[in-house]
């Protein structure tokens, strides 16, 4: 049974960024019982069959008495997720492993249970599936194949309701609509990193044309791919940091910019 914890006690962390750097090491380390399925499936090393319980097919696959990992599955919140292997080749529809982004999103979506939640560019669904009680009804909608199969696969194993649609920027109606964009422009093969220049700007109208009344947008994303005009609609910006977690005022050292509210505390979140 793959868990948080037991990723954080095998791993010394359970932040899948810091696991993902540290995998050579993990690769290394002896295989027992209690750790076999973290081996196989997070580190992706070949693993002795009988170390392990009994496992999907599309998940593993056999030879003689050694099992494979065909995916990995990682632990995130109380939930599974499926993506490739981290030493899968790039190619179009590979299905990365969540990055800090992916938390990001998923962290910047406020609380508070609402009727539905569509999901744009799933992937792995590391969003609904971090925090799935968001929302009554979940949809999950990818233009990659395989990302769709794969959330399908994590919801199965973390017991999550997911609805999933193939398509480009496939919406159904909802109230909270969300999506960890690619970025526009990066050239490299695989979808789930990189998209064209309209991306933002389409994805932003699909989004409206199929949020309901009082609905929500949050959208991850490079700030200068966001469309300068949003008529109508508050913008969170999000930005990493890298030291500091805790309170932290934000202000500007333009004196008369600081007494027209240009001063304001926030919250650093891990
Ligand atoms: C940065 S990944 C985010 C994946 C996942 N939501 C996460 O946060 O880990 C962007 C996702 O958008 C999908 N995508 C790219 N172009 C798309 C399009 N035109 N329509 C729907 N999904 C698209 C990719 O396949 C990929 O899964």
């Amino acid at each position: 049974m793959i868990t948080r914890r037991g990723l954080a006690a095998w791993a010394g962390s359970d932040r899948i960024p810091i696991v993902r750097a540290r995998l050579a090491q993990l690769q290394a380390l002896p295989v027992t019982r209690a750790s076999a399925e973290l081996a196989l499936f997070v580190a992706g090393v070949e693993v002795e069959r009988g170390l392990l319980p009994a496992i999907d097919d599309e998940l593993v696959e056999v030879v003689g008495d050694r099992a494979r990992a065909r995916v990995s599955v990682l632990p995130i919140g109380d939930a599974l997720i499926v993506c490739d292997r981290a030493d899968a080749a790039e190619h179009a529809e590979l299905v990365c492993w969540p990055d800090d982004s992916s938390f990001h999103l998923g962290s910047a979506i406020p609380p508070g249970r609402r009727g539905s939640w569509l999901d744009l560019g799933c992937g792995s669904a590391v969003a609904p599936l971090l925090r799935p009680a968001l929302a009554e009804r979940i949809v999950v909608s990818d233009l990659n194949p395989r990302a769709v199969r794969f959330a399908e696969l994590g919801a199965k194993l973390s017991n999550v309701r997911l609805e999933t649609i193939v398509g480009d920027l496939a919406v159904s109606p909802a109230d909270l609509i969300t999506c960890n964009a690619p970025i526009p422009g990066d050239h490299v093969a695989a979808i789930w990193r990189a998209t064209d220049e309209g991306f933002v700007t389409r994805l932003f109208e699909a989004a409206q044309s199929a949020l309901l009344p009082d609905g929500l947008i949050v959208v991850h994303s490079a700030l200068d791919a966001i469309p300068r005009v949003l008529p109508g609609e508050s913008v969170i910006v999000y930005r990493g940091f890298r030291d500091f977690v805790g309170p932290y005022v934000g202000h500007c050292h333009n004196l008369a910019h600081e007494d027209h509210a240009m001063m304001f505390g926030w919250e650093i979140t891990p």
